[in-house]
């Protein structure tokens, strides 16, 4: 186990143990945290696509000449959007990517997760939060009773940026749309956002994410709690007890629902 995770694992242990009841949610039974804490874890040269529209503007090769995507918000179903942006050539990102990681999950869940952007595990598999910090995530979301199955994981960006760099303002402009209409379309009871650019990005601010979490925000009238992300978490195993408290609000606020 790794360090953050082992840090989790024992600090629910440790709450059992205690007979501690401040961390246990309500309505969520305590062998469910006692199972949580056993968990073990395991040169684009030119723009071809119109940014707003996510039109080609010259022919994708993907696609027979003169027929042309509808405009994302036209778009009713995820099934749909996600089509369309598997041949999304709006950014430079389409020239590195090697699959395009959409996002997956039940489209009928309450909480939805919004991450930065794939890394080297999901740019291989085509599924979001499939690596160290994916399975971080999973164990963190499964104490507070929300098993990966339930939930849907997205990214504000769908493409991995080369060597994890961080997502440049361009590439975020230009594949925000996608996820907008992914939030739209889900209508979820919350959104967790997970990192700075999560957090930015949905809520149109420059605070950092030590300054945004702490609070629930709204995006779109969606009750939005941001917490730092699974992979800083990985690093920075101090930032657990934040995080925890963090995942209890949203429990509040879904319990509350
Ligand atoms: N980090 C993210 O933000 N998203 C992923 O899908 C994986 C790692």
């Amino acid at each position: 186990m790794n360090g953050a995770a082992d840090l989790l694992s024992r600090y629910l242990r440790q709450r059992v143990e205690l007979g501690e009841t401040e961390l246990v949610f309500e309505g969520q039974p305590l062998r469910s945290l006692k199972e949580a804490a056993s968990v073990s874890v395991a040169p684009t040269p030119s723009r071809t696509t119109d940014r707003t529209t996510h039109r080609p503007i010259a022919a994708a090769g993907t696609r027979p000449s003169g027929v042309e995507p509808p405009p994302l918000v036209a778009l009713g179903s995820l099934g749909e959007l996600g089509r369309i942006a598997s041949v999304c050539t709006a950014c430079e990102l389409a020239e590195t990517r090697n699959h395009v990681v959409f996002g997956e999950g039940s489209a009928q869940a309450d909480l939805v997760v919004v991450g930065e952007a794939p890394g080297a595990d999901e740019d291989r598999s085509g599924r979001p939060f499939v690596g160290r910090a994916g399975k971080l995530l999973d164990q963190l979301l499964a104490a507070i009773g929300f098993p990966r199955e339930s939930v849907y994981i997205c990214n504000v960006l769908k493409c991995r940026p080369p060597r994890n760099r961080n997502p440049s303002p361009d590439e975020v402009a230009s594949c925000s749309p996608f996820l907008q209409r992914q939030l739209a379309l889900l209508q979820p009871k919350a959104i967790l956002a997970c990192g700075t650019f999560s957090a930015q990005t949905l809520l149109e601010s420059s605070e950092p994410i030590g300054r945004l979490r702490g609070v629930v925000h709204a995006f779109e009238g969606i009750p939005l709690v941001p917490t730092y992300h699974p992979a800083a978490l990985l690093r920075n195993p101090g930032w657990i007890r934040p995080v925890w408290e963090d995942l209890q609000r949203l429990r509040t606020l879904l319990d509350a629902e």
